[in-house]
């Protein structure tokens, strides 16, 4: 029998390190960038079970995956969600878990996640401003992710993330706010570019998309000449503060300056499919995997064929995709 890889890596010699879980396709917020409600979601309530996620998270440890985060749809939407963090912290060679969240619920359920072994987190928040907030999120109380994070910050998670997606029409005045947040408490406050994930039509995605050099220069102009943190070269964000804050300032830029090239992620998806690019709709299915007799050798074949699909840059122009990013995980 031949010798398995202890490393995934894929045709352009990236090395695969990061895995991205999708509990749940549901969330209770409806951004208009991640989550339409036009079109259906492949699986409206998803099937990946607990025992699915250990056996896909022990195969990608013996491939040398060793970080996890869980993201979703929203994934403290899944009762299981402590579980599954547990089994992941457990699995040998895993060394990291985080969580992508929109906090609505991370006060309600901090307590089980801490036990479990939640390393980090990042919260999406995209504006301060209450209505525009609920504007942008279909409903959401900006007064609850503001006490998650606050919450964070007394756990000591750190680092304590925000992501805010930038879209010109809709939070283009709140930027400059959020980026405030970083002065004096240690938040990263990361502005990310909206990628075309909704299947939106070209024209309103062309007037709301915001370069993140736009974004920094809206932030310049009211905060001052910004101080650039050297970063780790395989991070998606460069890395800025104002002089003399406690917190920094992240430029992911996907869309103007892909990082394609440092990409190091594997996906899964909570229909059960293995999604080896973002912005690239070429998904294995690894539902007959997940069901065989010995799930962890199947999935690591899954993992080997997935890691051989990636391409070496994602699909990044809009274009109608098969699933939008709420079904994908952040
Ligand atoms: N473009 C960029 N970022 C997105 N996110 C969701 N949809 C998009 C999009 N279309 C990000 C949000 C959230 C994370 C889960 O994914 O910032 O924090």
């Amino acid at each position: 029998m031949p010798e398995r890889p202890t490393e995934l890596i894929d045709r352009f010699g990236r090395v695969i390190r990061d895995l991205r879980i999708s509990v749940t396709p549901r969330c209770n917020y409806h951004c208009t960038y991640c989550d339409p409600l036009t079109d259906s979601h492949p699986e409206p309530r998803g099937t990946l079970s607990v025992q699915d996620v250990d056996n896909f998270v022990k195969a990608s440890a013996l491939l040398g995956l060793d970080a996890a985060r869980f993201t979703g749809g929203e994934p403290l939407l899944r009762k299981e969600l402590p579980q599954m963090m547990e089994n992941a912290k457990n699995t040998p060679g895993v060394k990291d878990i985080a969580l992508t969240t929109n906090g609505t619920m991370f006060r309600r359920r901090h307590k089980e996640l801490l036990e479990a072994g939640l390393n980090r987190i990042n919260i999406s928040i995209d504006a301060l401003n209450p209505s525009i907030f609920r504007q942008a999120t279909g409903g959401g109380d900006v007064t609850q992710v503001l006490d998650a994070i606050d919450l964070a910050l007394e756990l000591n998670l750190h680092p304590v993330k925000l992501n805010a997606v930038a879209i010109r029409g809709i939070n283009d005045t709140e930027l400059v706010h959020l980026a405030k947040l970083s002065l004096e408490r240690p938040l990263h406050v990361r502005f990310i570019e909206y990628m075309h994930l909704n299947n939106s039509d070209l024209e309103s995605y062309n007037n709301a998309f915001l370069s993140g050099k736009a974004i920094r220069a809206m932030i310049e102009q009211e905060l001052g000449v910004l101080e650039e943190v050297p970063t780790d070269p395989s991070s998606p964000a460069r890395v800025f503060k104002v002089p003399n804050s406690l917190g920094s300032l992240g430029f992911i830029n996907p869309i103007s300056e892909p990082f394609c090239g440092a990409c190091s992620r594997m996906r899964l998806t909570a229909d059960r499919k293995v999604r080896p690019c973002l912005l690239t709709d070429r998904e294995l299915d690894a539902n007959a995997a997940f069901d065989s007799a010995n799930p962890i050798e199947a999935l690591i074949d899954v993992l080997l064929e997935a890691a051989h699909r990636k391409d070496r840059m994602g699909d990044l122009l809009p274009k109608i995709r098969e699933r939008t990013m709420v079904a994908i995980g952040g």
